[in-house]
């Protein structure tokens, strides 16, 4: 089942909670204060100061020497990827890996990038073995192995420091450069309880996103060093990612790196109080890892416990067979948790 999978028949207007994504949360007033406030220049002129500051910081705590901003991490992650391989040249990753399975295959219809993708562990992570194994030989009948590029969060779950290293270390004594998804990268810093650039370090480059669980409307961030980094941005160029006084949305960025960071621990708490709940209803097998929810309805469709808890005015994605994702942010709100077990716990007595 896709994660993305619409739920029939919600009605935007009335939703008290949504948890089909971190992506839906809206900037608040504060937020939208900074962004009004913002000294803007033409960012392809490299005169935008506010975007600069954000590369910077962003670089900085990642102890990488140069940041670049993009409007979305699928873009991060396209360019990233075409800064490190020519075309031909491959890209190993994981199958259920948003690269791999959730780009719409851009890498390799835009880039000319083969992909390799292999099976992901139940961690949320490669096994360094597997990646060993899939590195080519210097053979004319292969691609050029290239580039690892792994995630983190994974489905929510944190991949551990150690397995990273593993990885990255098979990659890297076989030449590859490496490069992390990192789009909620921030989740597995506080769930790891580690520094961004302890996991940055195992990387040459990572795209960390701004419009997940750090509440900004746009925006992503490739960091790395600087030669990958100028080639990013004539990739973006290209790609027609260069923006004029961007400004405005790097501020909501900054302004999320400042107050958002520090309350992500709050949603998984909150994602660890959600599971709890629907384990109590006894309605289904429940997982739980960072601010995702993972719940297998027993004896009920999907889309049937869609649709009821969207006349409670909660949205899910519940489109498909297989665990329904739930997922915490900043703009889910206790009445709102409250709704959706109340919801549930409705639907089941109902039939
Ligand atoms: C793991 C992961 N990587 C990359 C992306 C792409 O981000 P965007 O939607 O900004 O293109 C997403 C989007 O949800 C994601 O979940």
């Amino acid at each position: 089942m896709s994660q993305y999978a619409k739920t029939p028949g919600a009605n935007v207007a009335d939703v008290i909670c949504d948890l089909r994504s971190d992506t839906v949360t809206r900037p608040d007033a504060a937020m939208r204060a900074a962004m009004a406030a913002a000294e803007v220049g033409d960012d392809v002129y490299g005169e935008d100061p506010t975007l600069r500051r954000l590369e910077q910081s962003l670089a900085e705590r990642a102890g990488k020497d140069a940041g670049l901003f993009l409007p979305s991490g699928t873009q991060s992650n396209f360019v990233g990827m075409l800064a490190h391989c020519g075309r031909g040249e491959e890209v190993i990753t994981g199958r259920e890996y948003h690269v791999y399975k959730y780009e719409a295959g851009g890498a390799s219809a835009l880039g000319g990038i083969v992909m390799d993708p292999l099976a992901v562990a139940a961690d949320g992570g490669l096994s360094a073995e597997d990646v060993t194994a899939a590195i080519k030989d210097d053979d004319s009948h292969h691609p050029v192995s290239r580039l690892l590029s792994l995630e983190n969060t994974h489905n929510g779950k944190p991949v551990s420091l150690a397995r990273l290293e593993a990885c990255t270390a098979a990659a890297r004594s076989a030449g590859l450069s490496t490069h992390l998804d990192g789009a909620r990268v921030f989740n597995a810093v506080a769930a790891l309880g580690c520094d961004l650039a302890e996991v940055a370090g195992c990387f040459d480059t990572v795209s960390i996103c701004l419009s997940k669980g750090l509440g900004a409307p746009v925006g992503s961030v490739l960091v790395g060093p600087d030669d990958l980094i100028a080639r990013a941005r004539r990739w973006r160029k290209m790609v027609g990612g260069g923006m004029r006084q961007a400004g405005v949305l790097a501020a909501a960025g900054l302004y999320a790196l400042d107050h958002n960071v520090g309350r992500l621990s709050e949603d998984h708490r909150r994602a660890e109080a959600l599971a709890e709940g629907l384990r109590d209803l006894g309605a289904g097998a429940v997982e739980q890892n960072t601010n995702m929810v993972f719940f297998t309805p027993e004896g009920r469709e999907n889309a049937a416990l869609g649709q009821a808890l969207a006349q409670e005015g909660v949205v899910i994605s519940a489109g498909g067979s297989g665990a329904i994702r739930f997922v915490l942010h900043k703009d889910v709100t206790e009445e709102g948790l409250s709704a959706t077990l109340a919801g549930i716990a409705k639907h089941y007595a109902s039939v």
